[in-house]
């Protein structure tokens, strides 16, 4: 198994590229099922995760074609199987994505439950209700989703909490559904915005998408279509405040300000230089130390919950003291410990981090616990002094394209080790 060894200490310089975002990819991916002519995406991050996402789409039909720059065509015209596999499922928790689109084209569909994951219960119960809402019959038995339906019917759906992949499900079931479907409290995260730019290439007809109340007036057929992912704000992110704990300067490039909004406010507030233009961000530490800020996540557009852990790993070494609240999932505070293990002064009360920054952290040997918490540990050891030999690094290769080789060519000293 792969480990990340880095000696910290090093200042970040230089340029990054961003590659697109894996949790819009990913919907856009299950979308591919909703219609038989072929699709081309391009900006498609090379991550574990799509490679899972692929093989559970092939395993039901689906074809795919992906050149060297990682495009990809792919041709749903042969489906054969509704069945989402437990053994695939348990690996990638948005495999749940493709209960939606392929109940509502083929009427059938048989996925596994996720299941909790390590950052909290997860549960899919909104998913669930909205189709039943829509008219599918459901059965949950031997961990599996069973749904049949003719064909859906349009709905109003309130959904009781802001769920990212159940509004994004339920949007795309309500594409092929009869009449017009009324999605509120939806979520608007930028993903949810762009597979709804893609599934209105197809054919479909949203309407607000990225405002809480999404309009979809179902329509008999889909099409293939062509598509560029946006880029990943949350990569985008961990790159700029690798650069400010680093006391450096780095413009990330490929890149979209508009969709963080929220992380910028952040760190022009712990005393970073931003400059910014239409695909790219600058930001400049000039050797300063950062200044510790105070956090609530929240669903966008106010701090993202998958930001957490990296400003948790910020706020360990800058001036002052920061108060973390987290409120989207309850267990997402394993990176803590393991931060406490290199010297970080932190204080946990409930959903609350509470952290005192020390003027230096000391690299040991770490495990990454969940995606976002193993790019905290990246982003401490960075700065820490001495190495720290990170574990359990295909949590980060889930979700973080060459990750190594970028923060390399920014002047780390990382290397993967076996
Ligand atoms: C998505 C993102 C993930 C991000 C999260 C929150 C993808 C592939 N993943 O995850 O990176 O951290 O949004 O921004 O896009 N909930 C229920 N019942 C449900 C569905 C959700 O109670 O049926 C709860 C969850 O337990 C959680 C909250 O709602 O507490 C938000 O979760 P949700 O937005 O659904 O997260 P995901 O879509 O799984």
């Amino acid at each position: 198994m792969d480990k990340l060894l880095i000696t910290g200490g090093n200042q970040l310089n230089g340029e990054v590229t961003i590659s697109g975002a894996k949790n819009a990819a990913l919907p856009i991916i299950t979308a591919t099922l909703l219609a038989d002519t072929p699709f081309y995406l391009s900006n498609v991050p090379r991550l574990q995760d799509i490679t899972t996402m692929m093989k559970l789409l092939e395993g039901m039909g689906v074809t795919f074609e992906v050149d060297d720059n990682f495009n990809i065509q792919a041709n749903s015209s042969n489906v054969n199987s509704f069945n989402a596999p437990y053994d695939l499922v348990k690996t990638m928790r948005a495999s749940i994505l493709v209960l939606g689109p392929l109940l509502a084209r083929f009427g059938e569909a048989h996925v596994s439950l996720p299941g909790g994951c390590a950052i909290g219960l997860r549960p899919v119960n909104l998913h669930i209700q909205g189709l039943e809402a829509m008219g599918a019959e459901i059965n949950v038995e031997a961990g599996y989703i069973s749904a049949k339906a003719k064909r859906l019917k349009a709905t109003n759906l309130c959904m009781d909490i802001v769920t990212v992949t159940g509004t994004e499900n339920l949007m795309m079931a309500a594409t092929l559904a009869e009449g017009v479907t009324v999605l509120e409290n939806a979520a608007r995260e930028p993903e949810v915005v762009d597979l709804a730019r893609f599934l209105n290439r197809m054919g479909a007809r949203i309407e607000g998408a990225g405002t809480t109340t999404i309009r979809i007036e179902g329509v008999e057929k889909l099409y293939g279509a062509r598509h560029q992912v946006i880029p990943d704000r949350i990569e985008t992110g961990t790159y700029l405040i690798a650069a400010a704990m680093t006391g450096g300067r780095v413009k990330v490039k490929n890149t979209d300000p508009n969709l963080l909004d929220a992380v910028l406010l952040k760190l022009l507030e712990a005393g970073t230089t931003i400059t910014r233009g239409d695909d790219w961000i600058e930001i400049d530490m000039q050797g300063r130390r950062l200044r510790a800020v105070d956090i609530h996540t929240a669903p966008y557009p106010a701090f993202p919950t998958d930001m957490q852990a990296q400003l948790t790993a910020m706020n360990s070494i800058a001036e002052g003291v920061g108060m973390l609240s987290e409120t989207i999932f309850e267990n997402r505070f394993m990176h803590v410990s393991e931060l406490q293990r290199m010297g970080a002064n932190i204080r946990l009360e409930g959903n609350t981090a509470i952290i005192k920054g020390v003027k230096a952290l000391q690299g040991a040997p770490v495990m990454a616990t969940d995606l976002r918490a193993s790019a905290g540990l990246v982003l401490a050891a960075l700065v820490a002094e001495g190495n720290t030999l990170i574990d359990r690094i295909y949590h980060l290769d889930r979700g973080y394209e060459k990750m190594d080789e970028k923060l390399s060519q920014l002047g780390a000293e990382i290397r993967r080790v076996s």
